[in-house]
This record gives C-alpha cells, structure tokens and sequence, in this order.
C-alpha cells in the first residue's frame, strides 16, 4: 500500500467515487476533440487517476502520463496502474506548480480535470501546457462551473468559464471554445498556437 504522505483518506475516496462518471465522464471530452498525432497524452493534475486510468484503456498503444504536484496521489496511481496491467500509464511527478516534466512540442492533448479552481497562477501552468503541447494539440479544462446548483457540492473555489478562456487566450492559445457536455462541469477548449 502507498503512503498517503498525509493526503486526507476521505479525500482520495471522494476522487474515487464511481458516481462522479455520472457527472462527468472524462472520456466524454473525445466526443468534441482528439489527441493530434502520436504524442503522449498529459493528464494535468491528474490526482489518483480519474482521467488517466481510463484514458490508458482508451488508448492502448500510446503514452499517457499523468502529472501532478503530490508524490501521494501518484504513488496510489502508480499502484492501481500496476494492478490493471496499464503499462502505458506512467505517472510525472511535477517539481513546481508550473512545471510539467515533458519534453516541448510532444504532447498531443492535455487535459486538466477539476484542477483549474485549484491554481493559485493558472496562466503559468497553461503557458507550461502550452509549451509541451505539438503545434494544433488541445487543451481541455474541464471544470465545476461557477453557477450553484441542486445536486452539487456547493461553495469552495469556482472559476467561471469566461475567466477560464481568458487564462487560456492569456496562454497563448488559440481557437478557443466552450462546450456543454456536462451538468455541472463546465469544458473550455484550446489549441496550441502552429
Ligand atoms: C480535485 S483534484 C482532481 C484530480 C483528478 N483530475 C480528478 O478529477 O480526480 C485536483 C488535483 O490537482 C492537483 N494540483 C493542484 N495544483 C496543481 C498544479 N499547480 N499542477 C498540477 N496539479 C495540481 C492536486 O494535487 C490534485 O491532485
């Protein structure tokens, strides 16, 4: 078993919990966009796995990798990789707030699921994804959106969709748009400048 490193056992249950899919199914984002190229795809803030685990299921015979700022949500990952037998799954732990370990223009989709309310320098990390993505690859945010609603946890930190295209536009991204897939998740789509 990992060591949570202090992480809160509730917590991590909470990322876990299989009712979340009916909220927000991570491989419902491949409704709307694709990985361009052969590139690794880049779970950013990737926590225990929620995107990557099924992503590296989706995608076989390609890199996915999984990153994020705590050693503990990446030991779990690293473990219930191994146990699924997903060994294009690696995980990347991150050396700073805004330092994916990737190299340049390789990534051929980023994606950040319920991370960006998080940021305290969204910008910084979105300039970083914008770095490692190829040239035309995107970006998906996809976010609890900012309106209260019944059947959500309510109050903490929500970022409204509008502000999260500006830090993306701020990014330097391009083509950015907005889609509704999600009740309660808002999804904001950006393209690494050519
Ligand atoms: C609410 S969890 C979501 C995890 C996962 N994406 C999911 O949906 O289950 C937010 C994650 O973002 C990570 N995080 C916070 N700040 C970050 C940063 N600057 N860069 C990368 N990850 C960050 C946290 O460590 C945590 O794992």
């Amino acid at each position: 078993m990992a060591d949570l490193l202090k992480m809160d056992p509730a917590r991590i249950a909470r990322l876990r919990d299989p009712a979340r899919l009916a909220l927000a199914d991570p491989e419902r984002v491949l409704t709307v966009t694709a990985p361009l190229g052969d590139g690794p795809i880049v779970d950013v803030g990737a926590g225990v796995g929620y995107v990557a685990l099924p992503f590296a299921r989706r995608f076989p015979t390609r890199r996915v990798i999984a990153a994020d700022v705590l050693p503990g949500m990446l030991a779990l990952l690293d473990e219930a990789a191994a146990s699924a037998g997903l060994a294009n799954l690696e995980t990347a732990l991150m050396p700073g707030p805004a330092t994916v370990p990737v190299p340049a223009a390789t990534a051929s989709l980023a994606i950040m699921l319920q991370v960006h309310h998080e940021l305290d320098d969204p910008i910084a990390l979105l300039q970083e994804c914008r770095r490692i993505l190829a040239p035309g690859a995107p970006i998906v945010i996809v976010d609890w959106r900012a309106e209260n609603q019944p059947g959500i946890p309510q109050g903490g930190r929500r970022v409204p969709q509008t502000t999260i295209a500006e830090h993306l536009a701020a990014a330097g991204f391009a083509a950015i748009a907005n889609h509704d897939l999600y009740p309660a998740h808002s999804t904001t789509i950006g393209t690494a400048p050519a």
